[in-house]
């Protein structure tokens, strides 16, 4: 996978080995992804694919909330997911990575459409151009099934003057055209717009680096009228 094609987890190759020291050093996640695991409620014989898993954390943490449930990480860093599988594997909790995509998943049986009950994505969606974000909120609504639900923490609009100002050090790093839908409070409205229903932003969290916020969405059924004329 061409360097170009992605950002990685803090952006340079180079940064990786320190992701996790930085997320749960920096970033507290395991505050905000505890409350994430609530929200998504992974649930025994359901499928949930996580997207851009990045070290997998949150998914191991799904598949051990829900150990019969199956559970599987996507992202297109080789690097993160080696370190992905080395947690999984410390954990014992048997979860399937794929290296690819959030746009275009492998063309597999296991990413088949309307084969998954809840897709997650999890500091993902800023790393996506607006075009990239578009294509994906589509593929995701394909990839779940009818009823199934998709469940973003992000960044988003900041709620103060501190944290606008805090999170232009995130901005510089990722970019800030992947950001601007994002810090503009857009990505319900694009969520929606692929097709979801009832997006709803459901917490948010205030960290040293900005402002995180929770959106949760559901897939209906596709209406197809039918007449006797
Ligand atoms: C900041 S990390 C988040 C990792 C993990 N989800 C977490 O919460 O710690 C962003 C991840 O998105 C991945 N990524 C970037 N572009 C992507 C794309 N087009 N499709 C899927 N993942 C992508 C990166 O490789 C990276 O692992």
């Amino acid at each position: 996978m061409s360097r170009k094609s992605y950002l990685p987890p803090l952006a340079f190759d180079r940064l990786t080995p320190f992701y996790d020291c930085v997320l749960s050093g920096i970033l507290r996640e395991r505050q905000w992804k505890d409350a994430f695991v609530r929200q998504v409620a992974p649930m025994a014989g359901e499928r949930i694919l996580d997207l851009g898993c990045g070290t997998g954390t949150l998914t191991i943490q799904m598949k051990k909330a829900a150990p019969e449930a199956e559970v599987l990480g996507l992202d297109p860093d080789s690097a993160a997911l080696e370190r992905a599988c080395g947690k999984a594997a410390e954990a014992g909790a048997a979860v399937l990575f794929h290296e690819g995509i959030a746009d275009k998943p492998p063309a597999t049986p296991e990413f088949g459409e309307g084969s998954f009950d809840k897709v997650t994505s999890s500091l993902m969606l800023h790393h996506l151009s607006h075009e990239v974000k578009r294509r994906t909120f589509l593929r995701v609504r394909a990839l779940l099934r009818s009823g199934g639900t998709f469940h973003v923490v992000d960044w988003g609009p900041a709620a103060t003057t501190f944290h606008r100002v805090v999170f232009l050090g995130t901005r510089l790093l990722d970019g800030f055209e992947p950001t601007r839908d994002n810090v503009s409070g857009r990505l319900p409205a694009m969520i929606g717009a692929a097709g979801f229903d009832d997006v709803e932003e459901t917490r948010h969290q205030n960290t040293i680096a900005g402002t995180l916020r929770f959106y949760k969405a559901v897939r209906r059924g596709d209406c197809v009228l039918s007449s006797s004329k």
